[in-house]
């Protein structure tokens, strides 16, 4: 039966439904630990209360299960539908924001995203990173430091991204991995590595997410970045990116929401006669350069 609201919703109505979430909530008071009482109670009056304000139809929650079913089918080790429907909610960025509070002046954190994978090569300081990918070369630098400026040496830098044709390495059947990399900071917390100018490219958008963002006339395009997960003893593992200053997609809007002004940086484009900062010869290709001083904040401030 379809049931579409008409008019106020009567006293006898509203006693049944709320009588349905005290008794929901109820069941899990026997929780032992304290925790997972709270988030399934909670989770309860939320659903409930999503529920009851947009007066859910049968056909409406159907519709929702077969989108559940369908992410899980499209899902696989390579393929997580469920944290892209995340990202695109901005759930993903907001449970970010809860667990980084801003500390001092420490870089901020933002989207993990489902392309890191473990096991990338090593690469000396000044490595490049692409092993294979295709792109504008791009010289990365900078300092890795605490909030009060003293440097850290030996911070594992991870670093990926995707070619310029928009696809990171996994998103191509032939297992190759490129564009993506790790290296350890001097003894004076330098960092230096080549990697590919970023470009903007779209979230998978062949599965239930994509329709989603479809139906609402949303964009899949990612504002161009450069991932980074830097970890050193005793701090904070920050999970970042960094956006090109006036990439027009930071201004249409990013489709994950992972945009935070700090973030965006300078990628300045080099002629292809000036000498980059380790001789390498580009064949007369252009190039871009980029800063990015990485702040950690402590595990405990
Ligand atoms: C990414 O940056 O790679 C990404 C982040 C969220 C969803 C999809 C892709
Ligand atoms: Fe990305």
């Amino acid at each position: 039966m379809t049931h579409i609201a008409s008019g106020p919703i009567s006293p006898a109505q509203q006693a049944v439904e709320e009588e349905l979430v005290t008794a929901v909530v109820a069941s899990f008071s026997q929780t032992n630990d304290g925790r997972l009482r709270l988030l399934m109670q909670s989770l309860t009056r939320h659903l409930h209360a999503f529920i009851r304000e947009v007066r859910l139809t049968e056909e409406e929650w159907h519709a929702a299960i077969e989108f559940l079913t369908a992410a899980g089918h499209i899902t696989d080790d390579k393929r997580q539908e469920f944290v892209l429907l995340s990202d695109v909610l901005g759930v993903s960025m907001q449970t970010i924001a809860v667990n980084n509070p801003a500390y001092e002046n420490a870089t901020e954190a933002t989207v993990f995203g489902p392309f890191f994978t473990e096991n990338s090569p090593k690469i000396p300081l000044g490595g490049d990173i692409a092993h294979g990918a295709v792109g504008q070369p791009c010289w990365v630098e900078g300092y890795v430091t605490d909030t009060r400026g003293t440097r850290i040496a030996g911070a594992r830098i991870e670093v990926w991204e995707c070619d310029e044709d928009g696809f990171y390495d996994v998103q191509y059947p032939d297992g190759r991995c490129a564009g993506r990399a790790h290296l350890y900071t001097d003894s004076d917390g330098a960092y230096r590595f080549w990697g590919l100018t970023p470009v903007p490219y779209p979230i998978p958008s062949d599965g239930p997410v994509g329709k989603l963002l479809d139906s609402v006339g949303r964009s899949p395009v990612r504002a161009s970045h450069l991932h980074f997960m830097v970890a050193a003893d005793g701090m904070r593992t920050l999970v970042t990116h960094i956006f090109v200053a006036g990439d027009p997609q930071i201004t249409v809007g990013d489709s994950v929401f992972g945009v935070k002004d700090s973030l965006i940086k300078e990628f300045e484009q080099q002629q292809p006669d000036t000498r980059p900062p380790d001789g390498r010869d580009l064949g007369g290709r252009p190039w871009a350069r980029v800063r990015f001083d990485i702040v950690l904040a402590p595990v405990s401030p």
